[in-house]
């Protein structure tokens, strides 16, 4: 079945990628929860260097919750949006307090702490704790939309409904930490927005807009 023959190539694109990323090498929930608000708003590169930079500061959440409000902040200096880091720390408090220092893996509950809204609570709880939950962000908005061959806006609330809908209809049950975080590379590293090169694409036999030629097309971003 076509379904499956696309999600087993982005997996064994990803494996076969095997893209070393600092909070990959052991998925420890902590790593994860710091890599997703700093790669929401610095390239990849410039995200290793603050993650890493960011661990040797602050080891855990508790080393978190434990510091000043200025330290955090020195050590988010040149990432802006300070409001994340001050949130960040907030969280911090509540989970190294409140949580024994345990993240919590339930999207629900991850979504009640400071800074944490529905697409970090997904990205958090399925790469930490691979919990069947789709990761969409833009990357993953373009992978779709040209996989379906999408021609509603995605900035609609209705186009993106439907494209979340369908990334619950793609994601396989028990593989959600690989497959998501394959979807994001893919789109990072393949589904390049402008130029793809569709014929290294591993899944353009799959993809609709590959086969009816409107790649360049997908996703639909201009306002008429
Ligand atoms: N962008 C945001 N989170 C990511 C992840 N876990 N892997 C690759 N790209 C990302």
């Amino acid at each position: 079945e076509n379904k499956q023959q696309v999600q087993q190539r982005l997996l064994d694109w990803f494996i076969r990628t095997d893209r070393q990323l600092p909070w990959r090498k052991t998925y420890d929930p902590y790593h994860v929860w710091i890599s997703e608000i700093m790669l929401q708003q610095t390239q990849m590169e410039r995200g290793i260097d603050y993650f890493n930079r960011w661990l040797l500061r602050f080891p855990d959440v508790h080393a978190v919750a434990a510091a000043d409000e200025h330290e955090i902040l020195k050590n988010w200096e040149g990432l802006g949006y300070y409001a994340r880091a001050r949130n960040l720390h907030a969280a911090a408090k509540i989970i190294s307090w409140e949580y024994s220092g345990i993240i919590p893996c339930d999207p629900g509950e991850l979504q009640g702490l400071p800074g944490i809204g529905p697409y970090t609570a997904a990205a958090v709880s399925s790469i930490a704790c691979n919990t069947d939950i789709p990761v969409v962000d833009a990357n993953v908005l373009r992978v779709y939309a040209r996989i379906f061959d999408i021609d509603g806006q995605v900035k609609s609330g209705a186009t993106r409904k439907k494209i979340e809908q369908l990334a619950r209809e793609m994601l396989p049950k028990g593989r959600a930490r690989q497959f998501n975080q394959a979807l994001m590379d893919f789109g990072g590293l393949v589904c390049l927005p402008r130029n793809p090169d569709c014929s290294k694409c591993p899944i353009a036999f799959g993809c609709l807009a590959w086969q009816r030629g409107t790649v360049a097309d997908r996703p639909v971003t201009t306002s008429t």
